[in-house]
Formats: C-alpha cells, structure tokens, sequence
C-alpha cells in the first residue's frame, strides 16, 4: 500500500497525555516568568513614549537604558554600540542592507556561508539582484566552515563578511574568531575594508558573545530564543560604522532604528539576555549528558539513523538526525501524537518536501535531506523528556517504514 508523504502518520494512532515534550527550543522558548514579570509594568504603569519629556516617559526611558546596559555587559561592548530591533531577521537585514546602503560607491562583495539562515540569505539574494556579488563559502559534512577557504575568498571590493556562529538546524559551531582574524588578513593584503558580522541568534546562552573575543564588528541577536520576548532584536554596531537605517522616521535608537521603542519587549530581551548568560557554565553538563544521552539512545535503537555522533564542535542543545526511507514531516507528526514537539529542515507543501539548505550543503542526499528530525533541548528539558523520546522515536520510525511514501 503506498500512502501520500505527511499523512502516513494518521496510520499512527497513539495518542498521549496531555503534557508537551517541547524539544524546538531552537524554533522558539517560552518566557521565563521573571522575564514576563519585569514586562508587565511596562504595559500598564510605565507605559510613557521614551521620547517624551515628562517622568512617566522617564521610567519607560530608564527600562530602555537599563537593558542596553544589560546587553552591553553581556556583549562587552559599549552602550551606544547596541541597536534594538524587532527581530533577529531585522537585525541581519540592517546589518547587510544598511552597511550596503551606507556606503559611497554602490556594488561590492560580501561572503558568506551556504548553512546561514534564510533571514541572512535572503538578504545577500537581495542585494544580489541589485548588482551586488557574493560568496557563499561551502562546509564539511560536520556543517564547519574552513577559516582559510572563508578568508581567501576576499577581494580588493568585499565590504562584508558574514558568518553565523551556531547554525539552527544542526547546531554547529564556527570557529568565527579564527575566520575574522584571517579574513581580516586577507583583506589587509588585497587593500579591502572589510567588516565582520555575525548572526549569533542561537548562540545566545551557549557561547560566549564577548564581542572582542570574537572579533567581530556586527552581532544580531533574537528576544524569543533566551526565554524572552518574540519581535525584538538587538544589533551590535561597533562604534565609527555608518549603517543607513531600513526603518527612518523619528530618529530613535540614534537614527539606526526608526520608531517608538517596543519598551515592554526591549526590557524583557535585557533581563532574558542577562539570565541566559548567568546560567550559560552552570547549564553545559547537564544539557552535555542529556544530548549525548539523546544521540547514543537513537543510535543504538534506530537502525540507518543517520547523525554525526562525534559532534566535535556542536552545541549540546542542536541535535540533527536523518532516518531513511521516511519523512521528516510524518516523524513529527507522530511524535505529535505521543506529546513530543520537534521539527524538520524541512516544509511540507502540498506536492513536495524541499530539503532543507543546510543539510544539502552538508552533502546529504536529497532523499536523506527530507527524513530529517531537529531536536533543540532547552533548561527545562528532563532526563525523562530523554527516555520518553527514545521510547517514542523507535516506534514511530518503525511503524513509517512499514508503510513507504507514495513518492519513493
Ligand atoms: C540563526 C538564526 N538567525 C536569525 C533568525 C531570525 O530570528 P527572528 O525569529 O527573531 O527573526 C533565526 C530564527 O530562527 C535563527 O535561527
């Protein structure tokens, strides 16, 4: 019997308690509860236009300042370096645009790699169809980027390279201080003036973000991926960079980010920022034995798995596998029905499933690409949350395989 791509599951009839096993914590993570406690004064009593002259408007304005405070002490950065977005997509899009767009001659290079999200991609295709030309330096098959290969693709009119420091999907991660130093040499050697930016939406609360230790000139960062707010970001802009603002009206955040600042979800990014960092060492070998709990439990009960398990330079959080033979799609779903929440690389459409970028670039096979399952542990992941996936998982790939997709 051959049954169509994401409805295979429906065969799949085991439905579960009502508790979620929420492991996409990389997709998005729940507020903590001091993070929406310090926002809520901010909708209800300080809820002044920081702009405006009178006190009310000074306690909303004291929250903004206090949070760029909080983000500069995380970053070790200066306070007038920080920009307040409304998302990490802003932020690398004011990051590529607004450093094309700032600059005197029109047209130049920017290198990037083939595993950046679709919110830095995007943007470089953009600019692309303008006149612009870039580089897209390709991985391993562990998802690492070459710093020499990275580096030595500068030329005399690159004005921007970019390099994200833990992918999303596969959670790896780049050796970005080594590939700024380099770039940095090449550039020096070719007379280019070349800037560093770096999307470090997913390495909020993993790694360091010390922006000197890692070299770099450009930061984004995301409100919802450390337990704080959805719809606001941060960039980092080291001091003396001209950026032209995608957003121009009121002049807020020094002239880079027009509009009346989000106030409410600027202080919650600040204090989930803070709390993330606070916890970052303490968390490490608690989320090291459960993902290396995750990633030994599937390769021992899932025959063709297919997963990188020495996992060298990943973060403990991103765990990636492919399953042969099936969908990623149809994995979710029945793991739905058992209360597990993860996620593919890629989206289910009505006719077709497209593999995910990143895991073509690693060199999988698009078929392989397709049967992949993303699970991000996050601080309130248990070691029960562990056992009931790898009770689920075996099942669920098992009973898909008995039943193959009308496409293969
Ligand atoms: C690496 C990376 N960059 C950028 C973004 C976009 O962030 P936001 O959802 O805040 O726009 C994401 C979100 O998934 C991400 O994982």
């Amino acid at each position: 019997m051959r049954i169509s791509g994401c409805w295979q599951i429906l065969l799949i009839m085991n439905f579960s308690d009502d508790r979620i096993n929420y492991l996409d914590h990389a997709a998005t993570t729940p507020m903590r509860t001091e993070v929406f406690e310090k926002m809520v004064p901010y909708f209800t009593q300080k809820f002044g236009n920081p702009s405006s002259l009178y006190s009310l408007a000074g306690e909303a304005r004291y929250g903004v300042d206090e949070a760029r405070e909080q983000v500069a002490f995380v970053l070790n950065s200066r306070e007038n370096e920080i920009v307040f977005t409304g998302s990490g997509s802003e932020s690398n899009n004011t990051a590529i645009k607004g450093l094309a767009a700032g600059r005197e001659v029109h047209g130049g290079h920017i290198i990037t790699t083939a595993i950046e999200h679709h919110a830095l991609i995007h943007p470089v295709e953009q600019l692309e169809k303008l006149g612009y030309e870039a580089t897209y330096v390709g991985v391993d098959n562990t998802g690492r980027v070459d710093p020499e290969e990275f580096a030595s693709a500068v030329r005399p009119d690159t004005f921007l390279a970019s390099v994200m420091l833990v992918n999303n999907e596969i959670g790896t991660i780049q050796a970005v201080r080594e590939i700024a130093g380099l770039t940095r040499e090449y550039a020096m050697s070719c007379n280019a003036d070349v800037l560093i930016h770096t999307d470090a939406v997913q390495a909020a609360g993993k790694i360091s973000l010390d922006v000197d230790e890692l070299d770099v000139d450009m930061m984004s960062l995301s409100g919802h991926k450390i337990y704080g707010p959805k719809g606001v970001g941060v960039l980092f802009v080291r001091r003396g960079i001209v950026l032209e603002p995608l957003i121009s009206g009121g002049g807020q955040e020094r002239q880079r980010r027009s509009g009346t600042e989000n106030v409410a979800s600027i202080v919650g990014l600040g204090e989930a920022l803070v709390l993330s960092e606070s916890e970052r060492l303490s968390n490490r070998s608690k989320m090291q034995r459960m993902s290396d709990r995750l990633v030994n439990g599937i390769v021992e009960k899932i025959p063709d798995a297919v997963i990188d398990d020495k996992r060298l330079y990943h973060v403990p959080e991103i765990i990636n596998v492919a399953f042969r033979g099936v969908e990623g799609e149809s994995i979710l779903l029945g793991l739905d029905f058992k209360g597990i929440a993860a996620s593919s690389g890629s989206a289910c459409s009505s006719a077709s499933l497209e593999p995910s970028h990143v895991l073509l670039a690693l060199g999988q096979e698009p078929e392989l690409a397709v049967g992949s399952v993303r699970f991000s542990l996050g601080r309130d992941t248990t070691d029960e949350d562990i056992t009931d996936v790898l009770e689920a998982l075996p099942a669920v790939v098992k009973q898909l395989r008995m039943f193959p997709s009308s496409k293969d």
